[in-house]
C-alpha cells in the first residue's frame, strides 16, 4: 500500500486474532511495528489499555509514533439484567476508555510531530443491536462517536477513522462454535461465511495509507452484508 513502508505502526491487542494478523501485515508492508498487550512476548510492550498510567508509562517509552490501531477488546456474553458491576466496568474501561486513553496518548505525540493515522476496532454492535451483549454493544457504540469527534477535533494532522467487524473468525470466537452452530451463522450471512483475520488486516492497511488520504470521520462496515438488510429482509421474509 502506497505511504506505509518505514511507518511507525502501534497495535493494541496485537498479539492474538484480528490484532495480531494486523500487526503481520503490516511487517510485511515494511513497518516497524509495536504490539500493547496483557501478555509479554517478543516485541510487545506489557499494558492494560484501560490502566491510564500503564499506557502513558507506554507510550512514553514508545515514543514518536504515524499509525495507531486500537483495536484491544473483550466480551462477555450475558443477559443485560444479569451484567455485574465488575462485568460493566471491566467492559467499557477496556474497550472505550483503553480506546481513549491510547488515542489520546498518541495524538499528543502526533500533533506534535508529524501528523497520523488512528484506525479504532469498532463492530456491527455499535450499529445494530444483538442479545446479551448490551455492555459491549454500548462501548462500540461510543468508538463510532469519538471517532467523529476526534476526527474534527485533530484534523488535519490526524486522520481518525473506525472499522465495524461482523463475524469475524479468529480462533478464539472457533474454539466457541461446534462446527453445527458456525454453520448456523454462516447461513444467516449474505456471503455465506465468517471474515478472516486478514481480511481485516487488508482494511487497516488500506485506511492507514496514503491511498485513503481523504477518510477521516468515516465508519467502515466490513460485514459480508450481515447488517445490509433488517431482519425482515432475510431468508424467509418478505420479498424471498
Ligand atoms: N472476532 C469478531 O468477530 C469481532 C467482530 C467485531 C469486532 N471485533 C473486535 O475486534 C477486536 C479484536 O478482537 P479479536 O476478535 O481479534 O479477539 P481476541 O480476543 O483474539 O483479541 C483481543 C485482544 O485484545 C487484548 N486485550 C483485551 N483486554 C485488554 C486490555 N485490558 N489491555 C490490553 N489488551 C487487551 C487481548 O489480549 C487480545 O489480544 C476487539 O476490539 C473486538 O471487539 C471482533
Amino acid at each position: 500500500m502506497k505511504g506505509l513502508a518505514g511507518k511507525r505502526v502501534v497495535i493494541t491487542g496485537g498479539t492474538s486474532g484480528i490484532g495480531a494478523a494486523t500487526a503481520r501485515r503490516f511487517r510485511d508492508e515494511g513497518c516497524e511495528v509495536v504490539v500493547l498487550a496483557r501478555r509479554s512476548g517478543p516485541g510487545v510492550i506489557t499494558c492494560d489499555v484501560g490502566d491510564r498510567a500503564q499506557v502513558d508509562a507506554a507510550f512514553e517509552h514508545i515514543g514518536d509514533l504515524d499509525v495507531l490501531i486500537a483495536n484491544a477488546g473483550t466480551s462477555v456474553r450475558t443477559p443485560a439484567v444479569d451484567i455485574t458491576a465488575d462485568q460493566w466496568e471491566q467492559v467499557v474501561r477496556t474497550n472505550l476508555s483503553g480506546a481513549f486513553w491510547v488515542a489520546q496518548a498518541a495524538a499528543r505525540r502526533m500533533l506534535l510531530g508529524r501528523g497520523g493515522v488512528i484506525l479504532f476496532t469498532a463492530s456491527t454492535n455499535a450499529l445494530v443491536g444483538y442479545r446479551y451483549y448490551a455492555d459491549y454493544n454500548a462501548t462500540k457504540a461510543g468508538l463510532v462517536a469519538l471517532t467523529k469527534s476526534l476526527a474534527l477535533e485533530w484534523a488535519p494532522r490526524i486522520r481518525v477513522n473506525a472499522v465495524c467487524p461482523g463475524y469475524v473468525l479468529t480462533p478464539m470466537q472457533q474454539a466457541e462454535y461446534t462446527p453445527e452452530m458456525l454453520e448456523a451463522v454462516n447461513a444467516r450471512i449474505p456471503l455465506g461465511r465468517h471474515a478472516t483475520p486478514e481480511e481485516l488486516a487488508g482494511l487497516f492497511a488500506y485506511l492507514a495509507s496514503d491511498e485513503a488520504a481523504y477518510f477521516t470521520g468515516s465508519v467502515i462496515v466490513m460485514d459480508g452484508g450481515e447488517t445490509a438488510g433488517s431482519i425482515v429482509s432475510g431468508p424467509g421474509g418478505p420479498g424471498a
